[in-house]
């Protein structure tokens, strides 16, 4: 029901920090219509130390991005309170908590997924087609990297589609499409992070199904940066 929506308020917006903002104050006014259908007061949310961080909210901390979850919430908010019980915690002993409490391995050290979703992974403006592009591009990367066990070690692996098109030779013809690129890195709190040293075998695997199963990409990039310089996310 409300896909449209975030389309819509997204319809143009390029800036990263102004497509949280928007995708902040839509996942809040989701939530009060719900909350007003079944009579909920407070808001509980899974707010961790490094979002507060990176957002900006102590005083000697520059801003890096902002989360919609922490400073992407608008002004008037309908709940009582929003609850955050896990907003000291780092993500490695968020996971601590979660074996303590006996949480199955899949909830424990499921991967990171950003609360923008797949807007911050797309470069530019966000649109379906776009949208789709990137989510099979990830479904490739993830079933290779599962395929060979690279799952356990990474902090994060996924696709990113860039906002540059590039020439391509498709069977005989001249091909102009999109180029994805692949993120893979090593991590213990996402506060820094390595690229991770994946065999060529398996991005060789990994571009060649990405080209030949999604007719609107021509190129393949692998993304070498640490954090720092760059986040892990590429908006
Ligand atoms: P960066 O890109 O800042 O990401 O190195 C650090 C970790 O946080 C996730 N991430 C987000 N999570 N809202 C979220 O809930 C966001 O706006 C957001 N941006 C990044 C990212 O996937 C990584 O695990």
């Amino acid at each position: 029901m409300h896909r449209k929506d975030f389309f819509e308020r997204l319809k143009g917006v390029t800036d990263p920090e102004m497509k949280r903002k928007v995708i902040g104050e839509e996942f809040i006014r989701v939530f009060e219509e719900v909350a007003e259908r079944v009579g909920a007061e407070y808001l509980i949310q899974g707010t961790i130390y490094p979002d507060r961080i990176e957002s900006g909210f102590r005083r000697y901390s520059d801003k890096i991005k902002t989360h919609h979850n922490v400073a992407g919430l608008p002004a008037k908010i309908r709940f009582k309170k929003i609850v955050e019980p896990l907003r000291d915690l780092y993500k490695d002993e968020v996971r601590k908590v979660a074996q303590m409490i006996g949480l199955p391995k899949e909830i424990v050290f499921r991967q990171p997924f950003p609360g923008p979703g797949l807007a911050v992974r797309v470069i530019g403006e966000v649109t379906k087609e776009k949208i789709e592009i990137v989510r099979k591009a990830d479904r490739i990367v993830k079933e290779e990297f599962e395929k060979n066990g690279l799952k356990e070690r990474l902090w994060q692996f996924f696709a990113v589609l860039t906002d540059t098109k590039s020439t391509g030779v498709k069977g005989d013809a001249r091909a102009y499409g999109y180029v994805v690129a692949m993120r893979a890195v090593e991590s213990r709190e996402a506060m820094t992070a390595s690229f991770a040293r994946i065999p060529y075998n398996v991005l060789e695997k990994i571009s060649t199904r990405i080209t030949s199963e999604i007719p609107e990409v021509v190129r393949v990039v692998y993304d070498i940066t640490h954090k720092p310089p760059a986040t892990i996310e590429w908006e």
